[in-house]
């Protein structure tokens, strides 16, 4: 029997799973690392961290498994984050992450002074403030010294794939989010290397996510307890890994992922300009590409709400009695690290705003709930007016968990939600990559189809649907009124 693991790098840990030709999940590992916050509006992490519970992960997983079977792995990763390494392959300072919003100036130099247009036309995307270019445009000016030493720039899985296998790859629904890809022709940018002071002998060779990026080394092999030959694909963004491990992947489907960030993902054929450029243009895994619409703060709103604030671990019983879904009068403001889509504000904060003295603790609870369901109507609202119709979607990460969250995003968004038997988000969608490229199926769509079971289906109420559209009017104009008050 072949077995394949699939790998996701997240930003609270890393899970590992392992998955048969079938696509059955027969074991998963988590382990949990740290995040530094060094100022407000920062993020960070230490590549290391990531290694090494990797590895620990690793050896968990397939501690009862014949080493031998396991063929392939797939690592999905966090996307937009800049490690960088010196000539000695020794990183240079901790990794900046995606959800970092130190980059305000360089966002605005890009889009101001080079220009949304020209950058639009180079890559297909404008800058946001967590994208890679501005990240290394932060380092040029603010610690040139470190700048100096870059030897290799590289996002965190393919920081993984390369401790792993020593070959230096990425792949093209990652690399999309560094903002230093031509998206249409799937190459490096030249004038966007340029306008980064980088050289393209800096940036990993690009593939296809289910391509083979090179084997495991022998050292890993033996640390780990692996025999091999074990082969490591190039992988994916995490948002097109869980697109592929909901079954996204193909034309014309739509994911929501309820992580730490949340996004709508919504697959496309070919290459298209979007105007304004508010949700991004990426690469998909599938080899085609995709729309994505990104806030930053989504399931992490509700775990910051119950663990930091109400220090209460019970998620379950603090939304057992919101029934009365559409009626809430008190409303939330999801930018606890600031917004990505549609605002691009690295400023702006979370708000509470319509208690009164009768305010109860579940109104409070389900108020952070519906700000982020809301959060996410934003986007979908700019795909709708793209002409995009969106009626269903797939749902997956920790938020998903949660039935009567499920409830309120089909029911604000007004769109069917199927829910997933085998609800394993990126690290599925990594594993099936790794299957494909390993050659267990001919292609990501057809494996993906194969592997992928769904189960109940959520659908709008019309009652409650024009309840939450009353809402969002309201939502909606909350954060023009307070944009520009942090600064
Ligand atoms: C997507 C994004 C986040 C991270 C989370 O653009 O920044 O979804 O990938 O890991």
């Amino acid at each position: 029997m072949k077995v394949y693991a699939g790998i996701d790098l997240g930003t609270s840990g890393v899970k590992l799973l392992l998955m048969d030709e079938e696509g059955r999940v027969l074991r998963s590992v988590r382990r949990e690392y740290g995040l530094s916050f060094p100022n407000p509006g920062w993020s960070e992490q230490d590549p290391e961290d990531w290694y090494d519970n990797t590895i620990e992960g690793l050896k968990e997983l397939i501690s009862d498994i014949e080493p031998a079977s396991l063929t392939g792995i797939g690592i999905a990763g966090q996307m937009h984050g800049l490690v960088i390494l010196d000539e000695n392959d020794e990183v240079i300072r901790p990794a900046i992450l995606w959800n970092d919003g130190r980059t305000q100036e360089e966002t605005r130099y890009l889009n101001e002074e080079i220009g949304q247009e020209r950058l639009a036309k180079l890559t297909g995307n404008i800058a946001f403030a967590g994208f890679t270019a501005p990240k290394i445009l932060w380092v040029y000016k603010n610690e040139p010294d470190l700048f100096a030493r870059i030897s290799k720039i590289m996002l965190p899985k393919d920081y993984l794939v390369y401790r792993l296998t020593g070959d230096f790859t990425g792949d093209y629904s990652d690399a999309s989010g560094m903002l230093l890809l031509d998206v249409k022709d799937k190459k490096w940018s030249s004038e966007m290397l340029d306008i980064c002071h980088i050289t393209e002998d800096m940036l990993p060779k690009l593939h296809e996510s289910s391509s083979v990026a090179g084997l495991v080394k022998d050292d890993i092999l033996s640390v780990t307890g692996l025999t091999g030959p074990v082969s490591v694909v190039c992988g994916a963004g995490d948002n097109a890994a869980a697109a592929v491990g909901t079954g996204t992947a193909g034309p014309g489907k739509c994911n929501i992922s309820l992580g730490t960030s949340g996004t709508v993902f919504i697959t496309a054929d070919s290459y298209q300009v979007l105007p304004n450029n508010a949700l991004h243009f990426f690469a998909h895994a599938d080899t085609g590409y995709h729309i994505m619409g990104c806030m930053l703060s989504a399931a992490s709103c509700n775990k910051w709400w119950m663990d930091d604030i109400l220090k209460d671990k019970d998620y379950q019983a603090s939304q057992s009695d919101m029934t009365d879904l559409g009626t809430n009068t008190v409303f939330f403001l999801p930018y606890l690290m600031g917004e990505r889509s549609p605002h691009n504000d690295p400023k702006v904060r979370s708000m509470f705003i319509g208690m009164s003295m009768d305010t109860t603790r579940t109104q409070m609870t389900q108020a952070v709930l519906e700000g982020v369901a809301y959060g996410i109507r934003d986007s979908v609202e700019i795909a709708r007016s793209l002409g995009i119709s969106i009626t269903e979607t797939c749902i997956c990460g920790g938020g998903a968990r949660s039935e009567v969250w499920r409830k309120i995003i089909s029911n604000v968004l007004n769109v069917k939600v199927k829910t997933l038997i085998n609800d394993e988000g990126p690290a599925l969608g990594a594993a099936i990559l790794a299957a494909v490229g390993t050659g267990a199926y001919k292609d990501v769509i057809s494996a993906a189809d194969h592997i992928v079971k769904y189960g109940e289906v959520i659908c709008p109420d019309p009652d409650v649907v024009s309840r939450y559209d009353k809402g969002y009017d309201i939502y909606r104009k909350l954060y023009p009124s307070i944009k520009g008050l942090y600064v």
